[in-house]
């Protein structure tokens, strides 16, 4: 079996979603359920006997210990963090606790459980880290995308705790032997995308008929990468990835922001009309930039093609037009995400089970 942490959250649920559809090997998920954990992305796996959920924050070493002890997975995916930039900005200590020093942790529980493990168990276990390409900082207009070998130079505090997680992952390889693997990937999109995020944001607000808030010029760029690309680009660097190594994972989509709250209003505009006929695009209001915003990340995924064969299977048209499409199939989703009210409904429908 694997232990992932932050399966609750947007990849990590459509991680274990997509590894529980295509294999049998069971998932114990522990996550803290923050405001961005979400056991209703999980709900069809309520009654599957696979799936084994825990809630728990992934510095809590003794628990983490337990659990490696007791399920004795072959592998460990942390997926578990604080993700959102704009938070990151107004508050960073939750991210300096669960990005930082909850994988520093995380690493020594691992790495207690790897060090008892007979030979064999030990050289095919896996400790996978799942990290961003916000670590390297921003580019410039021209500049190649980023490579595995560009110097690191975070800008957020989000972008540093990752990035400091990423190098504490990278030292306990070195100097423990820790069989480790890093991805740094581009921005996800896709269903279960909190709506704190620009598109998934965009959607709900567009739908609910409020302005649509785009940084500055909107002109910054970012790589897109459906979420299902990114969930099996991590189950080839699982299979095939080269202890110590890291991955850029991206989507060869770079678009400035302000194409893509275009092309998510044109979308609605074709799937879900305004009753008025008017188009979405008329609720765009630009508002003021975020503090240090980067002004462009661009991912070079040669080396995970070159060594891994992966490479993603949609392109962004076809990959934003399943993502609008399901937030249309989800209201209630949607809702209950909004109103907070999936908290009421995790404990009246788990109960006992996230307790
Ligand atoms: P998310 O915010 O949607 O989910 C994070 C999950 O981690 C939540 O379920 C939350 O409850 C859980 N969590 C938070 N603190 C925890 C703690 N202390 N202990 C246990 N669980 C905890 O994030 P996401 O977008 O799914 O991102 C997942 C990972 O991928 C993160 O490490 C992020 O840095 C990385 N990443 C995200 C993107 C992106 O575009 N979303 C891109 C590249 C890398
Ligand atoms: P976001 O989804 O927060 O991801 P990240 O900051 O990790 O790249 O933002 C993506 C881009 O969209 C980023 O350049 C900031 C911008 N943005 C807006 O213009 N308006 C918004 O309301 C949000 C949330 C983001």
């Amino acid at each position: 079996m694997i232990l992932v942490t932050g399966g609750a959250g947007f990849i990590g649920s459509n991680f274990v979603l997509d590894w529980l559809q295509a294999s049998d090997e069971p998932v114990v998920n522990l996550d803290k359920l923050t405001y961005a954990g979400n056991l209703e992305n999980l709900v069809t796996l309520q009654d599957d006997v696979r799936h084994h959920f825990v809630q728990g924050d992934l510095g809590d070493r003794a628990l983490v210990e337990r659990l490696l002890t007791e399920h004795r997975p072959r592998a460990v995916i942390n997926f578990a963090a604080e993700s959102h930039v704009d938070r990151s900005i107004h508050g960073p200590e939750d991210f300096i606790q669960t990005n930082i020093v909850g994988t520093f942790r995380l690493l020594e529980a691992v790495r207690a459980y790897w060090s008892s493990l007979p030979a064999g168990d030990k050289a095919n276990f896996r400790f996978l880290h799942v990290s961003t390409d916000e670590v390297y900082g921003t580019l410039s207009k021209d500049a190649p995308p980023f490579t595995e070998t560009n110097p690191y130079e975070p800008n957020s505090p989000y972008a540093a705790s990752k990035a400091a997680s990423d190098h504490l992952v990278r030292a306990w390889h070195h100097t423990y032997g820790l069989p480790v693997l890093t991805t740094n990937c581009s921005n996800n999109y896709g269903p279960y995308h909190f709506p704190e995020k620009l598109i998934p944001l965009m959607i709900v607000n567009a739908l609910a008929g409020m302005p649509l808030p785009v940084y500055g010029d909107g002109l910054q760029v970012r790589d897109w990468l459906y979420v299902k690309d990114h969930c099996s680009a991590i189950r080839r660097v699982l299979e095939a990835g080269q202890p110590g190594e890291t991955y850029n994972i991206g989507g060869w989509n770079e678009k400035p922001n302000i194409e893509i709250v275009h092309r998510v209003c044109d979308l609605l505009d074709e799937l879900h009309p305004k009753a008025d006929g008017g188009s979405y695009r008329a609720l765009i209001t630009h508002v003021q930039d975020r503090p240090g915003h980067d002004r462009r990340y661009a991912i070079d995924a040669r080396k995970i093609e070159r060594d891994l064969g992966w490479k993603p299977a949609e392109t962004f048209e076809t990959g934003i037009r399943k993502t609008v499409q399901w937030y249309l199939d989800h209201p209630q989703w949607v809702q209950h995400v909004q109103s907070g009210s999936y908290r009421d409904w995790v404990s009246k429908q788990y109960g006992a089970v996230v307790a």
